[in-house]
């Protein structure tokens, strides 16, 4: 049997050098393994017209324009090197239910994930996620599909999807487009907009900074298996064909009412403004994490990674159980567990602004093997659950960030770092500041379904 006819295993990481990666990688779309890393990007979401026009506008014209995993790698080693000005644009396309319904595709080629299947608005009781009446109203609509197009320049990007939307135009019968623009700090990290380094803690599918020393391993080792984001795509062709579900999720910040938050928690207890919202995110503005350093500085240790909350198991009162960090990576073990997923969410709405209420936020997307066992856990049993993750202060309140829904148990916030008995219970937990406007399930098939669609 030849080499590439056996499935390579997914329940590992791997380097972007080996021989794994080599077989996977030109049937698998960019952005899964490794984040498209540029700061424009385009959401396009499409309707469309009729099964016909739509393969074929996918066969002949965007197959050959989608970034692989390989052509991704090879964009940015050739940036490394100098030989490119990094200004490539990056193309990759999902599907929605809706688009394999649309296009009637085979079941035995149709992804099985019964989150993807049923899609995101079925979930919306579940995930505590506003009535569907108020999603923005293009979200309410059931897409097809969504292409992401991005680039280092917004000019050359808007050239693009001007260009690409002409295409569309002759197979669509409605379209949406939605801008995400990254914004940074003056260290030149990606913030979100509260203010706060984000994209900080990733499992690394690939394990080249790993191997390369880059990333420092005592404490936490981000390497993540393959499979917390690849499956096999049915429709693929051949044994290493993967795809991965994407979810996204337009998050409205309110940046003004999260200030106040803040402020006020400071004040009630004497605590400096930069401490009462490092104990809601885990983490300091500038990325500093609660833990390990005693006591944290917001200024010491930027974007660090290399910790766990071994020495606070308990009481959390260095890193509050109710932070947003704490409530999404318990790091029980020193490698991610399986709940965990790369995020590739981009900021959108302009600049930062201290006194934005509305309009500004995340456009969070992640790539999942599970939906059920990864993102929906992850936020409504862990980001939305007053009782998790326990300890003897339990009900540790919802997610100062992203908790939605009835709170029954207010959060606990400590006045001095890892001083047990300097606890202060909130009656009601803080929240409230990111509003959910819509979103949806997808699949990233692997680019040899496209091809034959
Ligand atoms: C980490 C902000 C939505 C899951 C972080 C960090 C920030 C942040 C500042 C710390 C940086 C880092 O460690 O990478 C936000 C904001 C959100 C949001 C402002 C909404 C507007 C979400 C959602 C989820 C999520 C919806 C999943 C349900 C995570 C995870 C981490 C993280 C898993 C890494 C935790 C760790 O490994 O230590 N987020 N986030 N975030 N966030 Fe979010």
């Amino acid at each position: 049997m030849n080499k590439q006819d056996i499935m390579i295993d997914l329940n590992q990481s791997i380097n972007s050098n080996s021989e794994e990666f080599k077989r996977l990688s030109f049937d698998l779309q960019g952005n899964i393994l490794s984040p498209h890393a540029r700061d424009n990007a385009a959401h396009i979401f499409i309707e469309f017209k009729n099964p016909q026009s739509a393969r074929k506008f996918i066969k002949d014209y965007l197959v050959a324009r989608i970034t692989s995993s390989a052509k991704q790698k090879a964009d940015s080693d050739a940036f490394k090197t100098g030989e490119s000005n990094g200004l490539r644009t990056f193309i990759n396309f999902s599907f929605s239910m809706n688009g394999y319904r649309f296009l009637d595709i085979d079941e035995h080629k149709t992804p099985t994930d019964s989150s993807f299947r049923n899609g995101m608005k079925s979930k919306q009781r579940n995930l505590n996620d506003p009535l569907i009446d108020f999603w923005q109203g293009e979200y309410q609509k059931d897409w097809h599909a969504v292409m992401i197009v991005s680039n280092k320049s917004s000019k050359i990007l808007r050239n693009r999807v001007s260009t690409i939307k002409k295409e569309l135009n002759k197979v669509i019968k409605s379209i949406y487009v939605e801008i995400g623009k990254g914004i940074r700090n003056n260290e030149g990290n990606h913030i979100e907009h509260f203010g706060y380094v984000d994209g900080i803690s990733q499992p690394h599918m690939l394990t080249d900074k790993i191997d390369d020393g880059k990333i420092s391993i005592v404490n936490w080792n981000p390497k993540g298996r393959l499979n917390l984001a690849l499956v096999e795509d049915p429709g693929g062709e051949g044994p290493n064909s993967f795809g991965s579900y994407l979810i996204f999720r337009k998050l409205d910040q309110n940046v003004k009412a999260f200030r106040l938050a803040e402020q006020k928690l400071a004040e009630k207890m004497q605590i400096s403004v930069d401490y009462a919202g490092a104990q809601m995110v885990g983490r300091y503005r500038n990325g500093t994490p609660l833990i390990p350093i005693s006591p944290p500085q917001p200024t010491s240790a930027g974007k660090m990674n290399d910790f766990n909350y071994s020495s606070d198991r308990t009481t959390g009162s260095k890193c509050p159980f109710g932070s947003h960090i704490r409530k999404t990576n318990q790091r029980n073990s020193i490698i991610p567990d399986g709940v965990q997923f790369p995020r590739r969410g981009i900021t959108y709405g302009g600049n930062l602004s201290k006194n934005a209420e509305s309009g500004v936020g995340l456009l969070f997307m992640a790539y999942n093997s599970n939906i059920g066992s990864q993102f929906e856990l992850m936020q409504s049993s862990w980001a939305n659950s007053t009782g998790f993750p326990g300890g003897v202060n339990s009900p540790n309140g919802i997610d100062s960030i992203i908790g939605q829904g009835n709170d029954t148990g207010g959060q606990v916030y400590f006045k001095e770092w890892g001083n047990d008995s300097s606890v202060l219970r909130e009656d009601k937990s803080l929240g409230g500041f990111v509003t959910m406007k819509g979103g949806e399930y997808f699949f990233t098939p692997s680019l040899s379904f496209l091809k034959n669609i």
